[in-house]
């Protein structure tokens, strides 16, 4: 048994258009059909990361190219992996001018330091063979101009479960746009993707509220002490909303039940299981 879901971050009826809406659904179909092709030769770990490279290639989310643009006027981006069997995370923050953060992240899982931010990440991009890359699209610069934050609507993910049992998730971003310099996102720490061998969860949304409420953390650690996956999410954001928080999540567990929630409408995200495609509507 194998399964697969990714994300790629939220659907705003109010101030995106229906074409936007059917294109994020047919490719985010396209990469979940994809993916799911690619899991049946590899591991979990393998595919988080060709999914997310995937997503962030897709100038339609907020990821890689077509991230969004901090307050100074540079795109920063920050993107993670854990691998539920070794428990290893690796990440990079507010990394530049790469095309796939996602991979640096992966180039950074055999090292002792695995989560690194800044200049470092940047440093040891480019010692890696990573080249300088501008993922600055002139969409995202005219809303840059024209100050728009957009509340929490990037942001990619997947989570996968493979043939071993084993469960991987990956998880990407531009950030919340016009963000001041030196935020953290969620998207690099256990808080927004977080998985072991009882259950993977990629977030998106606001990485305050995120952090705020550990909801990687706490699906994670509910579904490992023996609550359901639908227990685990729904204890989880009864708890973030209490705080008012905005988030949406993706999770496989080790019987390779799919589950996602939102806060708030709509999370965008897609999950294949070799027969059946379930998409956002
Ligand atoms: N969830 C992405 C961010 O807040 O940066």
């Amino acid at each position: 048994m194998i399964k697969l879901i990714i994300h790629g971050g939220f659907f705003s009826e109010s101030s995106q258009s229906q074409e936007t809406k059917l294109a994020k659904q047919q490719s985010l179909s396209i990469i979940a059909k994809q993916s799911y092709e690619y899991l049946k030769t590899h591991t979990a770990l393998q595919t988080i990361v060709y999914a997310v490279e995937l997503l962030e290639n897709d100038e339609l989310f907020n990821a890689g190219i077509g991230s969004q643009i901090q307050s100074d006027g540079k795109i920063r981006m920050s993107a993670s992996i854990m691998d539920g069997v070794s428990a290893k995370f690796s990440g990079v923050i507010n990394i530049e001018d790469v095309k796939n953060p996602i991979k640096v992240a992966e180039k950074l899982f055999t090292h002792d330091d695995r989560v690194l931010g800044g200049e470092g990440a940047i440093s040891f991009a480019r010692a890696n063979g990573f080249e300088k890359f501008n993922t600055e699209l002139p969409q995202r610069r005219l809303e840059y101009e024209a100050k728009l934050k957009s509340k929490g609507m990037g942001t990619v993910g997947c989570v996968a479960l493979d043939a071993q049992g084993h469960i991987a998730a990956a998880t990407s971003t531009g950030g919340k746009g016009f963000e001041m310099v030196g935020r953290i996102s969620d998207s690099a720490t256990a808080a927004g993707n977080y998985a072991n061998e009882y259950c993977g969860v990629s977030c998106t949304g606001v990485g305050e509220d995120i952090v705020s409420s550990a909801v990687a953390t706490k699906i994670v650690t509910r579904v490992t002490d023996g609550m359901s996956i639908k227990q685990a999410f729904d204890k989880t954001f009864t708890e973030l909303k209490n705080i008012d928080g905005f988030a949406g999540a993706i999770a496989i567990d080790k019987d390779g039940n799919i589950y996602h929630q939102d806060s708030h409408p709509m999370m965008v995200y897609a999950s294949y299981d070799g027969t059946n495609l379930e998409v956002f509507n």
